[in-house]
């Protein structure tokens, strides 16, 4: 039995057989991202801690695998107080990843294989560790290097509270009071997330200056990109008004806050994107924006500012057609007037992964504790992906859901290292289960992810993924290792897929969606069952040729007038 059509390994990077990403100009109104994350993609040294040696080595993987790009999270010298995204020195690779030297040979080993390269970017915050935070800290009040931080005096008879009433991401109030150079109690700093990670003050002309810098210093390196960490939280509402309401994360996503998503941010883009553009090949922004609706969204992302923005609203939504389309509609409707290419994501080193989210009942938590019905989840999990390499635009995928990957749930507290868990007391700050090294071969842990058997991972890995493994699942048909090659590797040949502004939905019954887009070359039909029964739909709205299907069973198409979608499956078709 055959869940899907094997087809042909990825083309070659150039001349005739090019994927539409390469062939086309506009290379990432249609790329399919891969997310690395280096602590978990491949050990080379054996300390247990992915690097950028192993990243190098595994790169004709991700070539095979069939996407256009690799965008790394960060690797910069920094104490790993939020793994990476509080980085003290911005033009430095940190010990445990590498040198500078492994940045430029990952580089041009990528571009050798036909990939592109985007590194994170973390511009709201550094470490406490930065040359200038320390400064500050030994300069006292009032002092020059003060001004690059939000540093005040706080309120109360003896400054003893918070300057307003701001509340971190990672819990805790988002203000922390520094001990001043003469012993004495002093100001605060403002951090939107850990004490560790100080929020820079971007009115402060220097701290522009120095990231107009660092922009540079990678772009000549070779990069051919930035994801802009915490984007829509560089510039904060004039006089840092309080917001009079406790439990402010719940808010996140729904409404204005005086931190989040303020007008002022887009000037700074503005500032950044003809210095990208001044380099030649195409180089791209991404913007990690949450933002209350997509419209706000689509600010990001006028011609003018950056290239693309993560579509966090499809990521929220639930495994349901109806809301599924209304998202997908949401989103085209949105990016149509900017001219820029929709997203779409299903998991990130953020949020609990899609095949647990899918095994659960959807709260819209992005943030889950419990396994679930695995089987269920993965199979939703497969479908709900093969649905979003159909839409028109560029998608993301995260390291591991390739290979199906679970959410590890149940990691001891005591090798759990998101900042948030240790904040919230154990109450938040899941994001470790997403972060587990990945496994690549051999029946014992670390499963090939570091080079001896047995030898050490940051995380520990479950026993089940010994069956989980890249080399387990490749050449299995039945593999969701497979299934992503598979689906890839016609997404980029297929005329009707990949870059597009637009879908034309067609009939589809309860619980299920249907759409069609058209192409002069051939035309391409995508149905997803999204319900836990099977649905028939009339072979009149299908074209010719099956291509693929997410599912296990075959897709019938004996009774010669209707087709019948098993639950939870996706289907390709072509003209
Ligand atoms: C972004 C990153 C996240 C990090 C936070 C603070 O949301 O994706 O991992 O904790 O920014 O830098």
């Amino acid at each position: 039995m055959t869940q899907h059509l094997v087809v042909p390994a990825r083309p070659a990077t150039s001349g005739e057989g090019e994927s539409n990403a390469q062939r086309r100009t506009g290379w990432w109104r249609e790329a399919v991202i891969y997310q690395v994350y280096p602590r978990s993609f491949a050990d080379a040294n054996g300390d247990g801690m992915g690097d950028l040696a192993g990243i190098r080595s595994r790169l004709p993987y991700l070539r095979d695998l069939g996407v256009d790009a690799v965008w790394l999270s960060p690797f910069y010298a920094s104490p790993q107080a939020d793994a990476g995204y509080d980085v003290s020195d911005y033009r430095r690779v940190d010990p445990m990843f590498g040198e500078l030297a492994d940045a430029a040979g990952l580089i041009e080993d990528a571009h050798a294989l036909g990939l592109r390269v985007i590194f994170d970017l973390v511009p709201n915050h550094c470490s406490d560790q930065h040359e200038w935070f320390q400064q500050a800290l030994r300069e006292g009040p009032g002092s020059a290097l003060r001004k690059r931080f939000h540093f005040r005096d706080g309120n109360g008879e003896n400054g003893e509270l918070p300057p307003n009433d701001w509340e971190s991401i990672f819990g805790g109030p988002a203000w922390t009071r520094v001990t001043e150079p003469d012993g004495t109690p002093g100001q605060w700093y403002l951090h939107l997330f850990a004490p560790e990670q100080p929020d820079f003050d971007w009115e402060h002309p220097a701290v522009a200056d120095e990231f107009r810098s660092i922009l540079r210093f990678w772009l000549d390196l070779g990069v051919d990109g930035f994801r802009i960490d915490v984007a829509h939280g560089l510039v904060k509402a004039k006089g840092l008004p309080d917001l009079g309401v406790h439990d402010q994360l719940k808010l996140l996503g729904n409404d204005t806050m005086p931190f989040f998503d303020q007008d002022g941010v887009h000037e700074i883009y503005r500032s950044w994107r003809p210095i990208l553009d001044e380099y030649p090949g195409e180089r791209i922004f991404v913007a990690e924006a949450w933002t209350p609706t997509v419209d706000r969204t689509a600010n990001y992302v006028r011609p003018d500012e950056l290239h693309q923005a993560f579509n966090f609203q499809y990521l929220g939504t639930g495994w349901d057609a109806e809301k599924l389309r209304e998202v997908v509609d949401l989103t085209l409707d949105a990016m149509r007037p900017v001219g820029a290419p929709a997203t779409w994501v299903l998991s990130n080193h953020d949020v609990t992964r899609h095949t647990t989210r899918f095994a659960n009942p959807a709260t819209g938590a992005t943030q889950i504790r419990t396994p679930g019905d695995r089987v269920l989840g993965l199979r939703r999990a497969r479908a709900a992906t093969v649905l979003m390499l159909a839409l028109p635009g560029s998608a993301y995928v995260y390291q591991g859901e390739e290979l199906g990957l679970p959410d590890v749930t149940d990691l001891p507290d005591e090798v759990r290292q998101d900042p948030s868990f240790h904040r919230a007391e154990g109450q938040d700050g899941f994001r470790d289960g997403c972060r587990v090294p990945i496994p690549w071969s051999g029946a014992e842990a670390p499963y090939g992810f570091g080079p001896v058997a047995g030898g050490p991972s940051w995380l520990p890995q479950p026993d089940s993924w010994a069956e989980l493994s890249v080399e387990v699942q490749t050449g299995d048909p039945t593999s969701t290792l497979e299934l992503y090659r598979s689906a890839l590797a016609i997404r980029a040949a297929h005329p009707a897929l990949g870059a597009g502004d637009s879908v034309e939905w067609l009939d589809a019954p309860a619980g299920a969606l249907a759409f069609r887009r058209a192409h002069a070359d051939g035309a391409f039909v995508c149905v997803a069952n999204t319900g836990s029964s099977p649905v028939r739909v009339s072979v009149s709205s299908v074209p010719g040729r099956l291509l693929l299907t997410s599912g296990e069973e075959p897709v019938r198409t004996d009774s010669g007038e209707e087709i019948e979608i098993p639950a939870d499956t996706t289907v390709w078709w072509s003209a």
